[in-house]
């Protein structure tokens, strides 16, 4: 077989996702976000491929606690969460590398439950390398990747027959503002049939020192994070940020119960955005929004879920309790 004829199997191997519901593109979140006043941009632009491998030595640092936290709890409640949900698929939202979902199909495999995998991510050299890695590893399982933005509806997403488990994890669900996160789960709660289930993990609203040092960790790997946004921009939108003038700030807002980040201007300084025949002016100090991260209560975690009528069968906290995972499901 040629290339191309592999090239064509793979792409006959995973599915895409239609957008179903207006979703800005890069250049709109640029005129709406970065050329008006205050400043920001939507967090999906980070995660270029070395966006990816930064935020990969994120969840490694020492600060960092949620994706250790996270992973023990699925860790040590695998078993029993996929008893509950007794599952024929697990879909995936924003899979990314898939690190942790090693958890639920082991315990699949070790209950001897046949399970599909669809991985849903927008990143589609990611998803061919964690299907081929999940092929070979679970080789009683078929791997179908999903390409597409979760943030953009769920109308298309192609509803696999019989029982099916939804993941949302790592608290991704915290760059939504409160009232887009009830609504990211009523639309999973609208994909969903009688017995199927969500699993969703949430950080929680903690000291204010520990949230600070996870967003501020030592070595700078969030700060160099953040940072990339500004190469991204630079590569896609033929623009010129120069990433010495610009600082990392990571605070967490008590109020709003959220870590903000920000890209400081450290000098008065012009961008052009040569793709798009704009330029501006940023003023010293003044800051890009780049990021919220909302951190949630026990009983907001519950609320979420119940809102949008779906029954909690499972809560799980670490005895710190810095970190929720909750599998909900539909009641008959
Ligand atoms: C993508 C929401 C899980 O806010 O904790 C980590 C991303 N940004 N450090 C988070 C992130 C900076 C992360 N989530």
């Amino acid at each position: 077989m040629d290339c191309d004829a592999i090239l064509k199997m793979k792409d006959n191997d995973c599915i895409y996702v239609m957008q179903s519901k207006h979703s800005n593109s890069l250049q709109e979140d640029v005129q709406h976000g970065l050329l008006t006043v205050p400043r920001s941009m939507p967090p999906k632009y980070f995660y270029d491929e070395y966006g990816s491998l930064l935020f990969d030595r994120i969840c490694d640092t020492k600060e960092y606690y949620p994706t250790r936290t996270e992973s023990k709890l699925l860790e040590d409640h695998a078993l029993e969460l996929i008893e509950l949900a007794m599952p024929r698929h697990i879909l995936e939202f924003g899979s990314g590398c898939s690190r942790k979902t090693h958890f639920l199909m082991q315990a699949c495999e070790n209950l001897k439950i046949d399970c599909q995998y669809l991985p849903f991510d927008v990143c589609e050299e990611v998803l061919y390398q964690v299907r081929d890695e999940y092929i070979r590893r679970y080789q009683w399982s078929d791997v179908t990747p999903l390409i597409g933005d979760y943030t953009a509806g769920l109308d298309d997403l192609h509803r696999p027959e019989g029982a099916c488990l939804y993941v949302f994890l790592g608290s991704s669900i915290g760059n939504f503002d409160r009232q887009q996160a009830k609504e990211f789960v009523a639309e999973v709660a609208a994909c969903m049939l009688p017995g199927d289930s969500f699993l969703l993990g949430v950080d929680r609203v903690k000291s204010a020192q520990i949230l600070h040092q996870a967003y501020n960790d030592k070595d700078g790997v969030t700060g160099e994070f953040n940072l990339n946004l500004l190469n991204v921009l630079n590569q896609r939108l033929d623009a010129n940020f120069d990433l010495n003038n610009f600082k990392h700030k990571a605070i967490y807002n008590e109020v709003l119960q959220r870590i903000e980040m920000y890209l400081v201007a450290e000098s008065r300084q012009t961008i052009s955005f040569n793709a798009l025949d704009e330029s501006i002016q940023i003023n010293k100090d003044e800051e890009i929004l780049t990021e919220v991260s909302h951190k949630y209560t026990y009983d907001q975690v519950e609320s979420l879920l119940t809102d949008a009528g779906l029954h909690i069968l499972k809560h799980v906290e670490p005895d710190n309790a810095w970190f929720s995972l909750v599998m909900a499901h539909k009641p008959l």
